[in-house]
């Protein structure tokens, strides 16, 4: 487990609570990431989502366990890790245009002044801010315009690893479907790994290699790993034509609405709680029966179309 290149080990949250209580968000939570991986990871409100992210991104110190990225413990936070926070969390006295330009100056501190403008217009313009647009202050954009400036911000400098928290819940379905590509194409063309919180289905089957799937709080936990069996590349309109789609979304409807809330709540003694693996696959030969060359027993197989 520790061979993943994003190595989540025993990972343990507590809170203080008002009534002088503790609250254990998740205790002992283990998973971990491949090297260009894009995994998604769904669950309800409140089961610790944000709060692993925030632990993933060297942001917040959980109270027990390790985080590692190449071997290394994540300790601060780091330009190999870009997030996109659940509320944008843009800086309010800079521009649109600076926003953005900020972090790449940083990134690429060789590159002239015009050179890290160029880029940034240009990621701003993939997000569809162009224009006058780039001049204002987060305080005059709407809540779509500001949560597309965090994705230009983070996808503009190039980060080893993307942490996006609901990076798309404020867009409109039009807008939604074109940065999704555009996170698919980024994706697509670099070593990135794509670590990304959604509580949209289709969404989390259309873009991921995996989706994690967590139980309610308290004691929360990662308890299943969904593998999407999807051949990439895909499109929105014809995924949910393959084989796969419904029996593997049936599966996350069926663990978000019962499964998420019979298994919370409990405490383990586990020391270490890794996720079950999930693997649906109607596309896959049947097994080899022994008994198929049997003349003198002739079998029923299976046939998974
Ligand atoms: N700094 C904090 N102090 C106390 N409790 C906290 C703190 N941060 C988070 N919590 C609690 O931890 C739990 C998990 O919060 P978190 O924000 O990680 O949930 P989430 O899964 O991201 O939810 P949502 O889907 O609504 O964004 C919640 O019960 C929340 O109240
Ligand atoms: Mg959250």
């Amino acid at each position: 487990m520790s061979k993943s290149y994003l190595s989540i080990e025993r990972l343990t949250q507590k809170f203080p609570e008002g009534n002088g209580g503790t609250l254990t968000v998740f205790e002992n939570a283990s998973f971990g990431i491949e090297k260009g991986e894009f995994v998604c990871i769904l669950g309800h409100s409140g089961c610790g989502k944000s709060t692993i992210m925030n632990i993933l991104a060297g942001l917040a110190e959980p109270t027990s366990g390790v985080v590692k990225m190449d071997g290394y413990a994540v300790s601060g936070p780091s330009l190999d890790r870009g997030v996109v926070f659940q509320n944008y969390s843009l800086l309010p006295w800079l521009s649109t245009l600076k926003n953005v330009t900020f972090g790449v100056k940083a990134r690429y501190p060789d590159w002239s002044k015009a050179k890290v403008e160029e880029h940034a217009r240009e990621y701003l313009a993939m997000v569809g801010l162009e224009g006058d647009v780039v001049h204002r202050k987060p305080s005059q954009l709407s809540g779509g315009m500001r949560q597309r400036v965090s994705i230009a911000r983070a996808f503009a400098n190039h980060p080893k690893l993307l942490l996006l928290d609901e990076p798309f819940g404020a867009l409109d379905a039009l807008t939604r479907g074109t940065i999704q590509d555009e996170l698919l194409k980024i994706w697509g063309g670099t070593e990135q790994t794509v670590f990304m919180i959604t509580h949209d289905i289709d969404e989390a089957i259309l873009l991921a290699d995996r989706i994690l799937l967590m139980t309610n709080g308290p004691f929360a936990r990662v308890a299943e790993s969904v593998e999407i069996t999807i051949p990439r590349p895909r499109n929105r309109t014809e995924i949910i034509e393959h084989a796969n789609y419904y029996p593997i979304r049936n599966h996350l409807v069926q663990f978000l609405g019962h499964r998420s809330k019979e298994l919370a709540g409990q405490q383990s003694d586990a020391a270490d709680l890794t996720p079950d693996t999930v693997r649906i696959d109607l596309t896959a030969p049947a097994p080899e029966d022994p008994k198929a060359n049997d003349e003198d027993e002739p079998v029923l197989r299976a046939v998974n179309e």
